[in-house]
């Protein structure tokens, strides 16, 4: 569907793309990485005619990309980047559905893609379409700017580091809802990152570029098997490690699932009788839908319980919190450096999963270590 042809690029005497042909099929994911400076950018620019090759062809579906009018072909290719560039005084529905009005989509028409899209994402249009950029998270800023780009519905998707901003869960889940879209729509994504693991999780094909080069273009579990060059394998390192050695230790490995919780709604009364019960001094406190509200101790209750009333007006929202799959060492730093006897492992959903106490940790560590432990 896009074929690069003998692509060459340079400025001045520096060479930045030297030569490059390649093709990425329709429907594929293609992620480019790379060293930093080794042209990924530059490769990617030059689909949609941000920057013009001085020597080589591009294809898409046949067709010299130089033959169509840039202002076409951009219609037919959503862009995003790092820094999204949502337009600050325009509200989450007016930004995505700039493009459907520039080409002249009646109202009701865009109106019902900014609904639909917004759906995809869990981001209801009641809740979100109205608000202004900075009200959102910057993942949702994200989540906004990948709509956005999708919003005309293009064929193909350009996106440069599009997560490299973002916290290590608001990366995980948007990974995941690009990939679930493109497999949904059917969308031909070409990808830059730098970061091996998230390429090795969203490619169905790998590009790996170095000095304006191709090295090697492999399915994922081909490039972590036979990587073809030193740099690859230096690229993968952290992760090769993962793969071959030690597994990866992530919160969950280390958790208890046997945690005590209540309802926000229970009472002071209650509580206390539990906490005594089961020898502990704390409570995990969870909302009507089961996700976590915070803790309970029982000093809260000595100090300003009454009697028969409820826990909700004691909550503890200190508590320190981790998703299952962080690693495991950022919950032992996280551990060690609170006052508190444990960290709460957090699902996705924001359920509670379990819990990482310093027994817990050291328990695992030690079967880690040396095998099943007795206990
Ligand atoms: N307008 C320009 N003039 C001169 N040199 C440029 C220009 N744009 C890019 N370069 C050079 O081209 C090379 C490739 O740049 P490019 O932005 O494609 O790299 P990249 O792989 O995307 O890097 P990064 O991972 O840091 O984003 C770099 O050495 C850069 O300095
Ligand atoms: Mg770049």
């Amino acid at each position: 569907m896009i074929k690069f042809q003998n692509i060459s690029k340079s400025y001045g005497h520096s060479i930045v793309l030297d030569d490059i042909s390649f093709e990425i099929k329709q429907g594929e994911f293609v992620v480019l990485i790379g060293p930093s400076g080794c042209g990924k950018t530059t490769t990617l620019k030059t689909i949609n005619r941000l920057i013009e090759p001085n020597k080589g062809k591009i294809f898409i579906n046949g067709k010299d990309i130089t033959k169509v009018n840039p202002v076409e072909l951009r219609r037919t290719i959503g862009y995003v980047i790092q820094q999204i560039g949502l337009f600050p005084n325009m509200t989450v529905e007016q930004n995505i559905a700039v493009v459907p009005k520039l080409l002249k989509y009646p109202k009701p028409k865009w109106q019902e893609i900014v609904h639909n899209l917004l759906e995809l994402v869990d981001m209801p249009y009641e809740e979100f379409a109205h608000k202004y950029p900075s009200e959102l998270s910057g993942g949702q800023q994200q989540r906004i700017g990948v709509l956005r780009a999708l919003a005309a519905s293009p064929p193909i998707v350009l996106m440069d580091e599009p997560f490299g901003a973002l916290d290590p869960i608001t990366r995980d889940s948007l990974q995941e809802e690009v990939k679930h879209l493109q497999k949904k729509l059917k969308k031909t994504i070409v990808f830059v990152t730098h970061d091996m693991e998230e390429a090795l999780r969203m490619a169905d094909t790998i590009v790996f570029m170095n000095r304006g080069k191709i090295i090697q273009m492999a399915s994922p579990e081909e490039l972590l098997q036979n990587p073809a060059d030193p740099i690859i394998k230096s690229f993968m390192g952290r992760h090769m490690e993962n793969e071959n050695n030690a597994p990866k230790l992530l919160a969950e490995d280390f958790m208890r699932t046997k945690v005590l919780k209540v309802p926000k709604t229970s009472h002071t009364l209650e509580c206390i009788e539990l906490m005594s019960r089961r020898d502990v001094n704390s409570l995990i406190v969870l909302n009507d839908d089961d996700t976590y509200a915070g803790t309970v101790t029982i000093e809260a209750i000595k100090a300003h319980g009454k009697a028969g009333r409820e826990i909700s007006e004691l909550l503890s929202e200190d508590a320190v919190t981790i998703h299952r799959k962080e690693d495991a060492r950022q919950a032992f730093d996280k551990l060690l450096a609170s006052s508190s006897n444990y960290v709460i492992v957090l699902n996705d959903n924001r359920t509670v999963a379990g819990l990482i106490t310093r027994t817990s940790m050291a328990k695992a560590l030690g079967e880690a270590l040396w095998g099943e432990m007795k206990s």
